[in-house]
């Protein structure tokens, strides 16, 4: 393989432009050529698509978003968007493909493996929601945006008597509201994987009140539901006082945390060196600190879990 190509795609994530840098540095180092394509499948499409030097990487490791853009695709999902995207490859003469993203990136991956052209898939999100790799590619920066964010929010909870509902993004995924639960003390997490009701939430606020705390921090992941529905129907439970921070977009953004710099590094060059030795349609992740790589399909096919004793912790430790 003499010439391959890098893309970001879906959700950008810090520590992206950490993984673009390792793509395009060690296909160099093999005496291989890359290509950049802008704006996701999106840019495969319109064929927007440049070469990449090794200048073209400096002083973006420190950066969050992406230097190649980023987009969500819905004509890659069709046929004929996916005939478009070859006919770019063909055009210019790339071989084998890097797509860095989250699930919808890789089932683009997976289609364009199937029709001959051999693609890599690189996990990044925030939501860490990516079967085959105990983290993906941002979930370290935005767990740290969270927790930068609640403990100033916790500053000023100590000065009044009010409950706190932080939602939190993850989108299906509760990983960023379990992990900043246990990072930040807070009373209670709501996350999709556990059955934890109002109720449960109401009882905990009214233990804590007995025992004379005076504010309570509660985390909601958004695919619980909204943290503005949320406090309304404790208002009514409970009758307290709350307040709602939604952290929205700022969780995106932010420089990658050290962590997410050195995984985007590993996993970026690890999928060159897939693509060297000639294999197609695998993900690369890591396991237990290993690099490891799995077929695309059997990740696609899992379904993500979340670590319950996490979980039972948090609510331990915040009884
Ligand atoms: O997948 C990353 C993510 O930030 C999710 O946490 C969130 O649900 C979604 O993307 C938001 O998407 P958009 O930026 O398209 O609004």
């Amino acid at each position: 393989m003499k010439r391959i190509g890098v893309l970001t795609s879906g959700g950008d994530a810090p520590g992206m432009n950490a993984a673009i840098r390792a793509v395009v540095r060690k296909a160099i180092f093999h005496d291989m050529e890359v290509y950049g394509v802008n704006y996701g499948f999106q840019g495969l499409i319109n064929g927007d698509i440049k070469k990449m030097e090794l200048g073209s990487v400096g002083d973006i490791i420190q950066r969050g978003g992406t230097m190649l853009y980023s987009a969500r695709c819905e004509e890659f999902k069709t046929e004929e968007g996916q005939q478009k995207g070859i006919e770019s490859l063909k055009k210019f003469g790339i071989e084998g493909l890097v797509v860095i993203g989250g699930d919808g990136s890789f089932m683009g991956a997976k289609k364009l493996t199937e029709k001959g052209y051999p693609c890599i898939g690189v996990p990044g999100t925030i939501d860490n929601d990516i079967p085959g790799t105990d983290f993906t590619i941002g979930f370290d920066t935005a767990l740290n945006t969270i927790s930068e964010a609640i403990d100033k929010i916790r500053d000023t909870a100590t000065s009044h008597e009010r409950t706190y509902i932080i939602e939190v993004m993850g989108r299906d995924a509760g990983d960023l509201a379990l992990w900043a639960g246990l990072a930040d003390g807070a009373e209670s997490v709501l996350i999709p994987e556990a059955e934890d009701t109002i109720e449960d939430v109401v009882d905990r606020l009214r233990r804590g009140h007995e025992r004379g705390k005076r504010h309570s921090i509660i985390i909601v992941a958004e695919g619980v539901g909204s943290g503005v529905d949320f406090a309304r129907e404790v208002e009514k439970r409970a009758d307290l006082e709350t307040r709602v921070t939604v952290l929205g977009h700022t969780q995106r953004g932010g420089s990658p945390s050290a962590s997410d710099r050195v995984l985007g590094s590993r996993l970026g060059a690890s999928a060159v060196d897939l693509l060297l030795s000639g294999s197609a349609g695998r993900m690369v992740g890591i396991e237990k600190n290993e690099i490891v790589n799995h077929d695309i399909l059997e990740v696609l096919e899992q379904k993500h879990t979340i670590d319950l004793d996490m979980y039972r912790l948090s609510k331990e430790l915040s009884i």
